[in-house]
Order: C-alpha cells, then structure tokens, then sequence
C-alpha cells in the first residue's frame, strides 16, 4: 500500500535560548556556560549578551512564523533564566516570560516543542558541582524539569531531555572545558539517568506527552570499499548511535566494550542504574541533520565531522551538502529503533546580502531547502518512515555554535545584528520566507 505525506505533519522552526534570546542578565537570569563562553569570544564575534534579541522581539518573531503558516516551534528553556543559580528558587520573571511565548505559541495555532538542555548548563553548577560530573546535578536537573512540567504542563505535549547530547562537550558536560575520556563518558551516564528519570516523571505528570532526545547525526559513508574503511566506518557510526541506543531501548549496547576498550573509559555506575535507564525510554527519536562525511581507516572523526566527499559540493563553512543522506539517516534510524522521527534542525548556513532595493535573495537556500524537504518527503512517502516533523534551523537568524559568527545565517528572517554586536535587531524577510510559505501551504506539493 502506498504510504501518504501526513496531513499532520509538523512544518516547523527551531533555535536555541543563548543563540537566539539575548536579555542575558535580565529578567533574574543567571549566567550559563554558553554565556561565560561566549564572553571569552575574539571582538570578531557575536555573543550571547543580545543575540538575536528574541527575548524583546518576541511577539513580533512569532507573528512572523504564524504568517510563515508554521504548525511548531521548537526552542529551548534557559535553565538559568527559571532557576539562576541551578538548584535553588526559582525565579517567577523567568517562569511568566515562557508562558507569555508559550500562550501565544498556541493562540496563533503553532504548537511548542520544547528542548529542557542545550547545551547552556547554569554556570553555578560548574563551580559548584564540576556540572555534570556530579550526580547531584541529575537531582538538580529534575528539580528545574518537575518545576517546567507544573508550571507548564500539557500545553506543551512534546519535550526533548538533551540537544545533541553525542556532541556535548566542555562546560556543557564537565567541570572543565577540556575533559578526558574518562570523566567525559561518566558525566554522560549521569545525563542518560537525567534524561531516564525526567521521561518517567513527565509522564507520570503529563500523561499523553511524548519524550525524545536530539542526536546530532550525519551520515558517514566508508572512503572506499576496502573492508577496513567499512568496519571503520560502523565503528564511528557507532560513536553516535550508541546515545540514541541507550536512550532510546534503555540499555547499553552490547559493543559499549569495545568502544569504552578504545578510550580507555571504566564506567562508573550504582546498584539501580540499570533499571533507572530502562524505566524513561524515548517516544520517538530526532536529530538534527546538516551533512554526511566520509572515513577511512586515517580519519579523526568528530561526531559529525570526517573528510570530504569527492561526490558532494559544500556550504562556504565546508560542510558537504548531501540531501539523499538524510533520506538515508531517516530509513537508518527508523529500520533501527522503530519508533517515530522528528526532523529537527537542518538548514544552510551562509552569507546573506541585502541588495540595494532592500531584497535578500538566498536562492542557494532555497535550492538546500528544496533537495532536502524532496529527500525527506522520499523517506515518508516512498520508505514508509513516519515522521512527526521537520523543524529547520534558525528560521530567524542567530548565533552560530560553532564559531560564534553573526554572519553564518540560517534564517528565512534576517536580523540585522553583525559579528561585532552591531545593529538594531530589526528584522526582514528573505526570499526563502514566501518560498517556505508556500511549501508549507501546500504541505510540501509545491516542491514538485
Ligand atoms: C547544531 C546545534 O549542532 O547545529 C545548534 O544544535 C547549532 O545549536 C546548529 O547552531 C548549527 O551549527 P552552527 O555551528 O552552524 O551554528
């Protein structure tokens, strides 16, 4: 039987709190390791003080996605802005500032998909408590869930535990910005408990809601067919599924020997753990996808980073554009955990121009877009994946993670803020913006 593009389907944005919020110290925020990061910036770069100033923009960026015809918005929670310090009181200006985006949210028909950690850790928990290295941060961590599941509760129905928690390192993870393997792969036991414990709470408190987590995953082709480059290729493979399949079936998979062998990591667990990590397994599995790369036996892979393929064309930050590789992660992963996906990052960063009439014609996102919205609806439609959504990154523009740029723009939206901290914030629709309303109007026919 044919299967059919869902009229369901969830046509959404995404973005993060420290990229896209701003309002750092407002509002009885606390400081978070995104923010004492970004502080240590050359002046070449943007920082997390004003961002893309959402936090007094934000009436007017969701009129713009309720005009984009957008059915979701996934964004995170600032821990820092609802409890300052990571385990003490909670702060009522931070708890009113989500309500008044969430009530909106859905007043204009967009639902909120929200992410409970990305990558922003109140900064008191790394001088307190080395983050994540100590198990006290889990209780931390559920004290800052319980309160957002009272507080919030079933106006939200789906909630993500981590952001790309096989790409979490530093601050974000540990007491240190430089961690060895060892205390690396123990804080991230703590943040599987964390996530465990926080999918069995939400939905003991929420029943209906639905739990996932973020992996960050490219596909990863083997350089050649040697047999060598293949096995290497299902051992960095591995590196990043091994999140998702503790996660997501509530065990460690039987190859965690061999991985831990090779980084010369001894967990560290307790009596209970085991039935801790089965009691909160995910919903349903989403990932945010930019790219594919390639390994061989040399390769220094890096979660999603390895060479270049000789096949693929880049983006001007050299990530290989590959939209039949997410087709490919897309059957992967449901062939694997057999649970639905959610799409949620995946975008083009690139410079934009604002020609002399005023117009930004981002045709080259457009043409991303396009390749990968096909791809995707290849994989519901022909592959029989079922995917609740696709949430593509930025939408408004923001702050780039990985190196801290202005510049690297995302949006359908641009913000008029530089790398320096310059500009009013005022904000401007891209070519991209009626291109992405009309695929979403015509729940994606208007591709073909
Ligand atoms: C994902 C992150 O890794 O990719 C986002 O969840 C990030 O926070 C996005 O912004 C794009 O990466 P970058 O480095 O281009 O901002």
């Amino acid at each position: 039987m044919m299967n059919q593009f869902p009229a369901s389907f969830l046509w959404g944005a995404s973005s993060s709190a420290f990229q896209i919020e701003g309002g750092w110290d407002e509002g009885g925020k606390g400081m978070t390791v995104a923010d004492f990061n970004s502080f240590k910036l050359s002046d070449k770069q943007a920082d997390t003080k004003v961002a893309s100033d959402f936090y007094h923009h934000w009436k007017e960026d969701i009129d713009l996605m309720k005009e984009l015809g957008l059915k979701a918005y996934r964004f995170s929670l600032s821990w820092a802005r609802i409890i300052p310090d990571g385990d003490g009181e909670v702060n009522p200006e931070g708890i009113a500032f989500y309500n008044k985006v969430i009530d909106y949210l859905i007043e204009q028909g967009i639902r909120p998909l929200v992410t409970l950690y990305h990558f922003d850790l109140p900064y008191a928990l790394v001088e307190k408590y080395n983050g994540w290295e100590s198990r006290h941060t889990i209780d931390c961590y559920l004290h800052y869930c319980r309160t957002l599941f009272e507080r919030i509760g079933m106006r939200c129905r789906y909630w993500l535990t981590f952001n790309e928690i096989n790409a979490v390192r530093g601050y974000a993870s540990c007491g240190t910005s430089s961690a060895d393997d060892q205390t690396h792969y123990n804080a991230v036991h703590n943040m599987f408990l964390a996530s465990a414990q926080a999918v069995k709470l939400g939905h003991e408190m929420m029943p209906g809601s639905q739990f996932g987590a973020m992996y960050a995953l490219s596909e990863i082709y083997p350089a050649t067919c040697k047999p060598e480059d293949m096995f290497r290729q299902m051992q960095c493979r591995r590196e990043s599924l091994f999140f998702i399949d503790v996660m997501a079936r509530g065990y460690y998979p039987s190859y965690t020997g061999d991985l831990f062998g090779r980084r010369g990591v001894t967990l560290h667990t307790e009596p209970g753990d085991d039935e801790i990590l089965k009691s909160g397994t995910l919903d349903f599995v989403s990932f945010s996808y930019y790219r594919s790369c390639t390994v061989s036996t040399e390769t220094k892979f890096n979660v999603i980073g390895g060479d270049q393929n000789p096949y693929l064309q880049s983006t001007p930050w050299g990530w290989p554009i590959d939209p039949l590789g997410l087709r490919y992660c897309m059957n992967e992963i449901y062939d694997r955990y057999q649970k639905p996906i959610f799409i949620v990052e995946n975008g083009l960063g690139a410079i934009d121009e604002i020609e002399e009439d005023g117009t930004i014609n981002d045709t080259y996102r457009i043409n991303y877009l396009r390749d990968h919205l096909k791809a995707m609806i290849d994989a519901i439609v022909i592959d029989g994946v079922p995917c609740l959504g696709y949430t593509m990154w930025g939408c408004i523009d923001l702050v780039s993670l990985s190196t801290g740029e202005m510049k690297k723009r995302y949006g359908h939206i641009y913000v008029d803020m530089d790398d320096k901290g310059n500009g009013t914030c005022a904000r401007r629709k891209k070519l991209s913006y009626d291109w992405m309303k009309e695929v979403i109007a015509t729940n994606g026919e208007s591709l073909w």
